[in-house]
Formats: C-alpha cells, sequence, structure tokens
C-alpha cells in the first residue's frame, strides 16, 4: 500500500500542476480528494496548452487510472467543457481511465449564481466565483446532491430543477438575475446521460487499487493556508485541503500514506483577500510578480487575477509541515529570485511587542502581526540552465538550506523554470 500526497504549503498557484506531472510518471492512480473547479493548472501538450481545473494530472498518462473522489465538488457542465478540451489535443478519456465517485457532490449554475452574487456583496471574500462555498454548505446542510444521483438522469433534472427554483428565490431577493430551471434541467438529464458511465464507487476503487499494491498520488488542490479548518478563516476555500482531507475525501486509512510531499514558491503568492504577513507593494512586488507576458508570472490561472506576491514566510511552512507530516518539500520558482542582491525570509512574527513562530489560529491576530525578516544574500546568475543541485550558485544552495533548517522538512526537488527538464532532484 502506498500513497503518495501532494499537497500546496502555502496559499496556492506553488506550481503543483508540473509537480504532480512528474510524480504521476511513478504512479498508477492519480486522485483528487478535495475542491472542485477552482483549482487550475496548465499543461503544455506540443504547442497546445490545457488547462485542468478538475480532471486529475494523470490524465495526460495513459497507463494512469484517474480517480474524482468523493472529497470533491464536481461541476458537471464544466467538467464536460473540460474533457471535449482535453479529448481536443488527442488524449482518450474513457471510463477506464476516470473515475468520478458516486459521493461527490455536485456543483449546479445555482451555487455559482449565489457565489457570484455573494462575492458583488461586502461580504466578498475573493472567491473564485465557482460556487464552490454553496455546494459545500449544501453538503454541510444535507441538503446536497450526489454525482451518484445521475445514474438516473431523469430524477437528477428533476433535482437540479427544484435546486434552481430554491436558489431563484433567493436571487430575487437580492436584485440579481433569476435561472432558467426548465432548460437547466433539461441540460443536467444530458449531461447525466454522459456521465453516467463514469460514475462509480471509488472507495472500492482506491482499496482495490492499493490491495494490488498501485502506487496512488493523491492530488491536493488549493492549499494549506487555504483549507476551511487550518486556513485563514475566512479568508479560505470551503474543504480540507490538508492531510486529513485525503483520507475524508477519497476514504483511504492514514497508514496507506508513506509520503508528503508539499510544494513551495521559493517566494509567497496569494490571490484573494486575507492577511499575508510577508506581503510586498510597489518596486518588488512588480519584480516578483512579472508583467503578466510570461505564462508563469503571476496571474491567477482560473481568474486570470494579479497575485498578490511575497517574501517566503518560514513560519508558515513550518505550520504546514508540522501540519500535515510532510516529508519533503519541493521548491519552485528558484529562478525568478536571480539577480536579486538580497532575500529575505520571515522568521518569525511580532505582535504585541512580542516574537513568536507559531502561526495564529485567529486571522484577526494574524492580521496584525509584522514579518521578522532573516536577510540572505541573493545571487546574479541565471540558474534556469542548471541541472544538478550542486552546480546551483553557493548562494541559491544556502538558501534552500536555510528554508530546510526553518521549517524541518528536507528540499528533494527544486524547480528552475517551467519545463519538464528544468526539475532538479537532490
Ligand atoms: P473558492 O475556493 O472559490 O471559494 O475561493 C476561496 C479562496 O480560495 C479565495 O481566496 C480564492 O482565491 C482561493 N482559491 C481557491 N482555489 C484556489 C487555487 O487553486 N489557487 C489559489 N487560490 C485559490
Amino acid at each position: 500500500m502506498s500513497i503518495t500526497v501532494l499537497l500546496g504549503a502555502q496559499w496556492g498557484d506553488e506550481g503543483k500542476g508540473r509537480i504532480t506531472d512528474a510524480l504521476a510518471a511513478d504512479a498508477d492512480v492519480v486522485a483528487r480528494f478535495n475542491g472542485g473547479d477552482n483549482a487550475g493548472h496548465s499543461i503544455t501538450i506540443g504547442t497546445q496548452v490545457v488547462k485542468l481545473h478538475l480532471i486529475p494530472s494523470g490524465i495526460f498518462r495513459p497507463e494512469i487510472l484517474n480517480v474524482v473522489g468523493n472529497g470533491v465538488v464536481f461541476n458537471p457542465r464544466n467538467f464536460l467543457k473540460e474533457m471535449a478540451e482535453v479529448v481536443a489535443v488527442g488524449v482518450t478519456i474513457s471510463p477506464d481511465n476516470l473515475k468520478i465517485s458516486e459521493g461527490a457532490h455536485v456543483i449546479l449554475p445555482g451555487h455559482v449564481a449565489l457565489d457570484v452574487a455573494r462575492e458583488s456583496t461586502s461580504k466578498g471574500i475573493g472567491t473564485t466565483k465557482r460556487g464552490i462555498g454553496f455546494a459545500y454548505m449544501d453538503k454541510a446542510k444535507r441538503e446536497g446532491i450526489r454525482a451518484g444521483m445521475m445514474h438516473d438522469p431523469e430524477r437528477f433534472g428533476d433535482a437540479v430543477h427544484a435546486h434552481t427554483e430554491d436558489v431563484n428565490a433567493t436571487l430575487k431577493r437580492v436584485g440579481q438575475p433569476v435561472l432558467d430551471a426548465d432548460a437547466l434541467a433539461a441540460e443536467y438529464v444530458q449531461a447525466a446521460e454522459q456521465l453516467k458511465p463514469f460514475l462509480a464507487n471509488t472507495f472500492a476503487v482506491m482499496h482495490r487499487a492499493l490491495a494490488q499494491n498501485k502506487r496512488v498520488l493523491a492530488e491536493g488542490a488549493q492549499a494549506v493556508l487555504l483549507d476551511i479548518d487550518h486556513g485563514t478563516y475566512p479568508y479560505v476555500t470551503s474543504s480540507n485541503a490538508t492531510i486529513g482531507g485525503v483520507m475524508t475525501g477519497l476514504g483511504v486509512p492514514p497508514q496507506a500514506i508513506t509520503r508528503v510531499v508539499g510544494v513551495a514558491k521559493a517566494f509567497s503568492t496569494r490571490v484573494g483577500a486575507g492577511p499575508f504577513v510577508t506581503e510586498l507593494f510597489e518596486d518588488m512586488a512588480l519584480r516578483l510578480r512579472g508583467t503578466g507576458a510570461n505564462p508563469w508570472d503571476e496571474y491567477g490561472s482560473t481568474t486570470g487575477r494579479p497575485r498578490r506576491v511575497g517574501w517566503l514566510d518560514s513560519v508558515a511552512l513550518r505550520y504546514a509541515v508540522q501540519l500535515n507530516g510532510i516529508t519533503e518539500l519541493a521548491l519552485t520558482k528558484l529562478d525568478i529570485l536571480s539577480g536579486l542582491p538580497e532575500l529575505k525570509i520571515a522568521t518569525a512574527y511580532e505582535v504585541n511587542a512580542e516574537q513568536s513562530n507559531n502561526f495564529p489560529q485567529d486571522s484577526e491576530v494574524l492580521a496584525r502581526c509584522q514579518p521578522v525578516y532573516e536577510t540572505l544574500p541573493g545571487w546574479a546568475e541565471d540558474v534556469s540552465g542548471v541541472r544538478s543541485y550542486a552546480d546551483l550558485p553557493k548562494q541559491a544552495q544556502a538558501y534552500v538550506e536555510r528554508i530546510e533548517a526553518l521549517t524541518g522538512a528536507r528540499v528533494s526537488l527544486v524547480s528552475v523554470g517551467p519545463e519538464r527538464e528544468q526539475l532538479i532532484a537532490r
């Protein structure tokens, strides 16, 4: 039994996609356990770029079985659209290489409309407007619609109709345009017909794979600091993006997990609102964010929003390591730091005239924390062509090793560019 878990160790967008892509080379099963189509990463296939939001990243390797677990919130409309895009670049998707959990809760246009409506008010937190929180709300209220209902398309259509009418009552009350319940019901009957063959008891699928000693990669979406329980609440997503989400979102036991890889960027970024202790502004922010001209510049892959950027925060990263039992870190985008005369790492927070390296549970306290920085020398060399750790400038090695010392986790992978070969294993 072996499950490798891949988690975003900061606020998302750490470059999980490319690390998943590398780890998938050694996997038989790739399974998503949390979140929905709020996640996003781009994969280059030949000259075409495909954005995956919901389909697990193993889909580009024909021998891999891809699983959408019960902890995911599943948007049938967007899934079908994404499937068509992936098929258009020559990838085969069938019930043989993709299974959707009957237990996953469904995201409907009503959930999206409610998310959009709330984001237009002062209660908005900068969501991706994908209806994520509203679908998980229905799940927690025990009023959700699960994917398994698509086995009976007519019944599913009726449920979509009823849900839409319910939502319309709310939309009317807040002065938002209503949805066409009849048209949606008809659309979702069709969607269910198409998706029915992919539905599976993914608990059984996962346990069969484990019994056969298959290598499973549990692919996290979002990240530790966006976790509903352990993140910077309320500026979080609505699922468990941390280690517990693997067990609940796939129905697998903790003993099966043998490796936990945390993906961290060599600096920090965040999209959406919420406290960000090491945030930078003006020139240094522009320098780290990039102009948007390059695909790797810091603009959201799902929403296109410019990301907030900052120095590496070892207080938050150490918290991520402790919380998830991260056995190794993959450090991405080290190349972006080339040419900076000096680099800062936050090693503690100061609040109420006291310093601590504990990550506060209360976001209001976090918002008042000031970073205590350690300054390290930068390096001038372009590292994007470096392929072995020993060939990195000494200052870059010192930066990596300082992160290890501060967080307590080994850095086993370092990326120095977006291409597959620009990944240095240590
Ligand atoms: P939601 O998940 O759409 O409800 O958004 C809640 C918060 O999580 C917002 O701050 C989003 O920007 C953030 N978020 C959700 N998914 C991602 C992601 O894949 N990368 C980065 N941030 C995300």
